[in-house]
């Protein structure tokens, strides 16, 4: 087997987290290979000016790399803005191309504005300024997590993407930790039903969807809900790619109650709990409406947070990052990884 040459990786400093995550993960996957020196966290410094500036300086050799660049976009731990963490990865791809580097892959697993894919009205399309403002900056390859709008891919023109999915990490999960027997899948959203489908099919159950209807001239505000299928009497998993606010899953599984649900397990892929969320949820469980949340690393929160919060699993998603961009490296498929 032949690599691409060097895999070196740096994180940005919201991505850090996470990205340590993923080098333990390299680190198991060559733990056997007694010729291949242990990964670790290119020495880099991202600094930020009094005026808002950003700068991002790699200390280390990069020329000639297969260089991988971690962000995670919206981060609970920092006070930056996703518009601060963005111009900070777009300063350190800049870095990496300044430095030589012959491969830029950026891991972001939550791609920023995805849902602002495509105008309704007078707006702009900015998922759209996104991909050209990181294919701009000198980025090779793009790998995310369960992107809003697979769409978005085609925004790019010379750079490819990988969309990874959580639904397996997530099944697998579920059936090691909870009774599936009554289990049934819901999809809080229409726009979701091709991956509520999915793990309806590999759980083997019935499958029910709400049919949302958005106010659009109002952030984040729901016009109405209404339940295609039944649930009475069974345990549900609502699967969601994202819980931002909150409104869309707490006034979804409401519904599901009233329409006789049981227990109700709610997964998300990224879990951004923006605003008020974490008290919605935290409401939706003391009432009995929700039993557990099940989110992903992709942003990190840790275990004090699950200590805080038990009725919120967070599951690794780093292997299956760590996978990809190790066969990425070694020119092996990844198909079977995608899906
Ligand atoms: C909608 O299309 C998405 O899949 C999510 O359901 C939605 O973005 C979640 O937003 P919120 O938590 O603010 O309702």
């Amino acid at each position: 087997m032949t690599s691409r040459g060097a895999l070196t990786i740096m994180a940005c400093e919201s991505g850090r987290q996470f990205a340590n995550r993923v080098i333990d993960s390299l680190n198991e996957l060559v733990k056997n290979n007694f010729y291949r020196s242990k990964f670790a966290l290119k020495d880099t410094n991202e600094t930020w000016f009094a005026n808002g500036e950003v700068k991002t300086v790699i200390n280390e050799n990069i020329r000639g790399d297969d260089f991988y660049i971690i962000q995670c976009i919206d981060d609970p731990f920092s006070s930056r803005s996703i518009n601060d963490n963005f111009m900070a990865l777009m300063s350190a791809i800049d870095a990496a191309y300044q430095s030589d580097a012959d491969r830029i892959t950026v891991v972001i697993p939550q791609f920023p504005y995805s849902r602002q894919e495509r105008k309704k009205t007078r707006e702009g399309i900015t998922a759209k300024l996104v991909a050209k403002f990181i294919e701009m900056c000198g980025a090779d390859r793009v790998i995310t997590l369960d992107i809003h709008a697979e769409a978005i891919q085609g925004f790019f023109t010379n750079v490819k993407m990988e969309n990874l999915h959580a639904s397996r990490t997530m099944i697998d999960h579920m059936i090691a930790t909870y009774d599936m027997s009554n289990m049934m899948v819901v999809c809080p959203d229409v726009g979701g039903a091709e991956r509520a489908r999915f793990f309806s099919k590999e759980l083997q159950t019935d499958l029910a969807i709400v049919d949302k209807a958005r106010n659009y001239k109002k952030a984040s505000s729901i016009e109405t809900m209404r339940l295609v299928g039944d649930v009475d009497g069974r345990d549900v998993l609502v699967v969601d790619d994202m819980i931002a606010t909150g409104g869309t899953l707490v006034n979804a599984c409401k519904l599901l109650k009233d329409k006789g649900a049981q227990k109700i397990y709610c997964l998300a892929s990224l879990p951004f709990l923006n605003g008020s969320a974490v008290e919605k949820l935290n409401v939706a469980v003391s009432e009995g409406v929700i039993t557990k949340v099940v989110g992903t690393d992709a942003v990190f929160r840790g275990e004090n947070f699950t200590k805080d919060y038990p009725w919120y699993d967070e599951i690794s998603i780093a292997p299956l990052f760590a996978r990809v961009i190790y066969n990425i490296n070694m020119k092996l498929s990844v198909s079977e990884l995608l899906r």
